[in-house]
């Protein structure tokens, strides 16, 4: 007669003994399997006699029951060795130090472009923005630089493959400048939409910031760079009001009282007369330097005519400034090629 009690203690070694799963599962085969030990017992008590087929059934079944009670502990054992193993690899040190959170900060031209509406804001001006993919329309012709004329060359841009619905060619716009017509012109069709004639048209007083694009690429140029047109019509708009409004501007923007400015006298298409505004710091590094920082002038009669407004009755002026010249100028920034690398050593010095 087969010693049950020396088999199932063979069982319990061999299962203690295996190191994983696929061994111990092999162990079981040799005990449980289909031509195991104990199945094969099993299968044995057919031949015998009744009575001993029932003390060997009961004797074979309690160590059956024994082998598979220590092969289901070291299954659990082996499940949880290999979970703490796991979790161990994947431990987290909650000592370590935090790494922190990244606190963004606005980019510098953003800010100034954020001070300088907030600036005209708070002396009446509206803020409006517009396409940067524009027509040959707004962005010259209406601005009195007709086609051939050669003032266009002055702005050589990207041009767009194609033409708008309107059949005109499109371009990046060269400067914000279109923003005038458009503003102006939808301003002087919804008033006429509503009172039919202009008898009481209220004046227009807006800056347009926005991107603008041209073929020039060095230390002081961008083909991507930004600007703020600002625009006033009405009955009796003066240059006297474009040299109070731009005065004041620039010295609430650089925060000194103590800047001087020079309108110089230039040319564009779309003034006339027309004036480079140049302003010189008292001290510091810049002191001493007249420094050119927009252009400006009255506003054309061809493009008064061009915003739907009878140049005999309405008159203006209009400027347009570089954001990254006012950026530079504020922080003392030298090269306007750091402002668009997005290296975080230099955005990092405007914090929020
Ligand atoms: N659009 C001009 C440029 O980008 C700048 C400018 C000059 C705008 C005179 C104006 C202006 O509104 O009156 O070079």
């Amino acid at each position: 007669m087969v010693d049950l009690d020396q088999l199932v203690e063979d069982a319990k070694r061999d299962f203690a003994h295996a190191k994983d799963s696929v061994s111990l599962e092999d162990a079981k085969a040799k005990y449980l399997g289909k031509s195991g030990l104990l199945t094969e017992m099993l299968k044995g008590l057919g031949k015998l006699e009744v009575e001993l087929r029932k003390t060997e059934g009961a004797r074979i079944n309690i160590a059956r029951a024994q082998v598979e009670s220590a092969l289901q502990d070291k299954r659990n054992a082996l499940a949880e060795a290999s979970l703490q193993s796991k979790l161990s690899q994947e431990a987290i040190d909650v000592s370590l130090p935090g790494r922190g959170r990244g606190v963004g900060s606005l980019h510098p031209v953003m800010r100034t472009w954020q001070r300088i509406e907030e600036i005209f804001n708070s002396i009446g001006f509206e803020v409006a923005e517009g396409p940067e993919i524009e027509n040959d329309w707004f962005n010259f012709t209406a601005l009195n630089s007709p086609e051939n004329h050669p003032a266009r060359s002055m702005q050589d841009t990207f041009y767009i493959d194609g033409q708008d619905t309107l059949g005109k060619q499109l371009l990046l716009r060269t400067h914000t400048s279109p923003m005038q017509i458009r503003f102006a012109s939808n301003k002087v069709k919804e008033y006429l939409a509503q009172h039919g004639n202009l008898d009481h048209f209220p004046e227009i007083r807006v800056i347009a910031p926005g991107r603008t694009y041209r073929v020039d690429s060095d230390a002081t140029h961008s083909p991507m760079f930004h600007q703020v047109e600002g625009l006033w019509i009405g009955r009796d708009v003066t240059f006297a009001s474009l040299k109070g409004i731009y005065t004041n501007f620039l010295k609430a923007f650089f925060e000194n009282n103590e800047l001087n400015l020079r309108f110089r006298p230039s040319y564009f298409p779309f003034t006339e007369p027309s004036a480079e505004i140049d302003v010189a710091f008292p001290s510091g590094k810049l002191a001493g330097r007249w420094l050119e920082i927009s252009g400006s002038g009255q506003v054309h009669p061809t493009v008064i005519r061009n915003m739907g407004l009878d140049p005999e009755e309405f008159i203006g002026f209009a400027f347009g400034s570089g954001l990254e010249r006012l950026t530079m100028l504020r922080y003392g920034v030298d090269d306007l090629r750091l402002f668009f690398e997005n290296d975080t050593r230099f955005l990092s010095q405007f914090p929020a």
